[in-house]
């Protein structure tokens, strides 16, 4: 048995930026996410083997990207008490070209292979409760379409759910890659610094509402309700980041190039919308007609630029 479980990855359309606990990564804030078809990782967790080992792509890693996908299982192991060596073995297609970060998918399709290699009866609220031990974002991943995480107050309560899981919304994501360079700064410390502006806890205050904004847009199927609330949210997490103490930006000059030529399509009437996360890539959300128009303007001012498009995928599948 190889256990193979494929999970996608997703893109915040409210941000999660901010722990109350690093340990148990319990989010200060509730966030909402649509996952996305065209990024998956599919992971095999093979258990009693006689060494431990991480095969991503075909390639053994070692160091500390290997210590914590190995610190993860043993943790999950504890909690089972189950115990062995094991392989992790992680095919990402997560192009490097679309510029997303794959730890959402990765600790989402991590976590499935370890309750099926263990053959654990999880429900899917479980499954999004582990997942988030491994990473944040990877909580939401358990699901297909518009997926929201309540932030709870404990690791029991603060899990994903579905808020729509096959959205009839016309709503494309264009993934544009600036850099494939890693991030400088981790999510985890960009999270911490971010606590040190002065407009964070203003930033927290108004969840509550931006999570309800954005669940009434998704309800009522209003793609542009949606796109300006989401654009609202990644512009507030850059504006904290370069207001903390000492602020920090993840923006290239390209990634401003990018914004200031979705305000011009929007001028002119095309309709589009902007989010970014940890990283100067741009993710431009937009309708199914308008999608080749869009990707022939950034060619125009950045011809270098790969484009990688996506539409709404599903949650966890299992492919044996
Ligand atoms: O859980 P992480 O380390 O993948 O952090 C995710 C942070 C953002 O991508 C910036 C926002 C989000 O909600 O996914």
């Amino acid at each position: 048995m190889k256990n193979t479980a494929r999970a996608h990855t997703n893109i915040a359309l409210i941000k999660y930026w901010g722990k109350k606990d690093a340990d148990l990564r319990l989010p200060l804030m509730s966030s909402i996410s649509m996952t996305l078809d065209a990024f998956y990782t599919d992971t095999s967790l093979l258990i009693d083997t006689e060494d431990k080992k991480f095969i991503l792509n075909g390639q053994e890693v070692t160091g500390p990207a290997a210590n914590r996908v190995f610190d993860y299982v043993e943790r999950l192991q504890k909690l089972f008490n189950v115990a062995g060596n094991f392989h992790v073995i992680s095919d990402n297609h997560v192009p490097t070209a679309a510029g997303l970060a794959s730890s959402s998918s990765a600790f989402a399709a991590l976590a499935a292979s370890f309750v099926k290699a263990y053959n654990l009866s999880i429900s899917p609220k479980g499954l999004s409760i582990l997942a988030r031990l491994g990473s944040g974002s990877a909580t939401r991943s358990i699901y297909g379409g518009f997926v929201k995480w309540n932030k709870g107050t404990n690791s029991a309560n603060s899990f994903a759910e579905v808020i729509d899981e096959k959205p009839q919304m016309d709503l494309k994501l264009l993934a544009v890659e600036i850099s494939e360079a890693e991030k400088k700064l981790s999510s985890t410390k960009g999270m911490k610094l971010a606590q040190t502006s002065p407009f964070f806890k203003p930033w927290i205050a108004r969840n509550d509402e931006e999570i309800a904004q954005m669940e009434a847009a998704i309800k009522s199927n209003d793609f542009t309700k949606l796109g300006q609330l989401a654009e609202l949210s990644a512009s507030e997490m850059q504006a904290i980041n370069l207001a903390a103490q000492p602020g920090f930006t993840y923006f290239a000059n390209e990634t401003l190039e990018i914004i200031k030529l979705i305000q011009e399509l929007r001028n002119k009437g095309l309709e589009c919308y902007y989010t970014i996360d940890a990283g100067p890539n741009v993710k431009i959300l937009c309708q199914k007609n308008s999608c080749s128009n869009i990707k022939k303007y950034v060619k125009n001012i950045l011809p270098n630029v790969k484009i990688v498009e996506a539409g709404f995928g599903p949650g966890i599948t299992y492919l044996d």
